[in-house]
């Protein structure tokens, strides 16, 4: 017998206490889809997370106290001006062993040659692309050479300049060699990778995240990094953003889920070192190297919180979302990130993973399945990441493309049955707004050369006297063909 919470007794309904959770969400309990990533993370996106590798570090109730525990050094990183509106503003408090203004100045370092950061027109090594571009997987760096993330980059493209903080890069990386005690600080804008051979163990003042192919990592402006190789030899894009940040587009009538669910961007957990030997922070700024020389490790971040912090997605996580009955979407569908151009609802550029998806369409309601021909307003890159033949193909904007005449052939006379598209495949495509130039690089390495004579049959000419037949009869002239 038991009584209820009015006072009466009641003999149906057993009382008990509640049970609650013994802490907050705990991602060491996280069901991990990668087994080989030994790391764990905070889920969402764009929300604000808090670390720290050791109890009772982070301030209670301010940012900035008089005495941090163990006498830590706090330091404010914003990854957008202090008066950015809520909905945009990022930032993060980090609480460290020593600052990061304490080193021992700035020091000429081995540059790369290959990386650009400035697309204006009047630069000489940038190039404008008037037809499609293709470049075959990158060969990776002879064994004979020691070449680490920093000095495997090799921009292809971008737009604007760093300078400005308008416009984007476009990179791949080979590499083949672990950073030691070296540190990356990219000055100039925020790093998306795509590894597409090797996993990338990425230390971050923040944490560590591991990187397979397949998944994507974004490390922001101005947020030191170490990649170490531990697959061996290791190839990948990176795409650049200067001035913006990475955000998730819009789901529109999608409704509330469905792409790229915010639950699904993993950020990394507080991880500090204890190092107190020589350091280098190879720093980008307009493009150049700069080496700032320090008696520490620039990964001594005991705790940390905020909203400005590099995170990885993995693309198996995908929705894709559709499944067609007659005529598919357009990639925009497929969108997984996007920067917001100066123009309202308006892409900057567009990150993309095209995935499998069914196309149910048949009888009557039969459509053209093959990419249809098209002239694109953004230019488009295109990378085969899983399946498909390898490599990178691209167009500026506007210029025409689509299928063979034999994919034409074969997608207008094809039994229409219920089929799959990309099975088994995960293809990136970029779509960036703005004109995309080429670098010196990304000409030499084109392999499409000349533009292709497309030999299509004029099939309408076939039917020219059945088309007479059919103006003669509702009163209008013949056409006769010129020679
Ligand atoms: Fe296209």
């Amino acid at each position: 017998m038991s009584k209820t919470t009015n006072g009466k007794t009641n003999d149906s309904v057993q009382i008990t206490a509640g049970a609650s959770a013994q802490s907050g969400f705990d991602t060491t309990g996280y069901a991990k889809t990668r087994k080989d990533d030994p790391y764990i993370y905070q889920v969402g996106f764009g929300n604000q997370f808090a670390s720290q590798a050791l109890p009772g570090v982070l301030p209670e109730g301010q940012n900035s106290p008089q005495n941090v525990k163990y006498g830590l050094y706090i330091e404010g990183l914003n990854g957008t001006p202090f008066t950015a509106p809520r909905v945009s503003n990022q930032r993060t408090w980090i609480y460290r062993i020593l600052p990061s203004v304490s080193h021992d100045g700035v020091f000429p370092t081995k540059q790369n040659p290959y990386l650009i950061s400035d697309f204006s027109p009047s630069n000489p090594h940038v190039h404008v692309n008037g037809t499609q571009v293709t470049w075959k997987p990158f060969a990776l760096p002879a064994a004979t050479e020691k070449v680490d993330f920093i000095h495997g980059l090799r921009t292809l493209g971008g737009n604007g300049t760093a300078a400005s903080r308008e416009g984007m890069g476009y990179h791949i990386y080979t590499a083949n060699t672990s950073m030691e005690k070296t540190a990356f600080l990219n000055n100039d804008g925020d790093f998306l990778i795509v590894p597409d051979l090797g996993r990338l163990d990425i230390q971050t003042e923040f944490g560590r995240m591991m990187v397979a192919p397949g998944e994507i990592a974004v490390v922001q402006t101005g947020i030191k990094f170490k990649v170490s190789l531990p697959d061996g030899p290791s190839r990948g894009s990176v795409y650049e953003v200067y001035g913006a940040h990475f955000q998730l587009p819009e789901l529109g009538p999608l409704g509330a889920n469905g792409m790229a669910n915010v639950r699904d961007f993993e950020h990394p957990v507080a991880s500090f070192d204890v190092d107190q030997t020589a350091w280098s922070v190879i720093t980008k700024i307009g493009g150049t190297l700069f080496d700032y020389r320090q008696n520490h490790t620039p990964f001594d971040v005991v705790a940390w919180h905020g909203n400005y912090v590099p995170y990885k997605y993995d693309l198996d996580n995908f929705i894709v979302a559709q499944a067609v009955n007659k005529d598919h979407t357009d990639p925009s569908v497929f969108c997984v990130l996007r920067v917001q151009s100066k123009y309202p609802g308006i892409s900057f550029v567009e990150f993309c993973a095209l995935k499998e998806f069914l196309n149910t369409s048949a009888g009557p309601a039969g459509t053209f399945r093959p990419p249809y021909f098209h002239r694109n307003n953004a230019a488009e890159y295109v990378s085969f990441l899983k399946g498909g033949p390898g490599g990178t193909f691209g167009y500026s904007g506007f210029t025409p493309h689509g299928p063979t005449e034999a994919q034409w052939q074969e997608g207008i006379n094809e039994e229409m049955v219920p089929k799959k598209y990309y099975e088994g495949m995960v293809v990136i495509l970029i779509e960036p707004y703005q004109m995309l130039l080429l670098t010196d690089f990304a000409v030499q390495c084109n392999e499409h050369g000349e533009s292709p004579i497309q030999p299509f049959t004029p099939n309408f000419i076939k039917h020219l006297d059945s088309v007479n037949d059919e103006l003669k009869a509702s009163g209008r002239a013949a056409i006769t063909p010129q020679a």
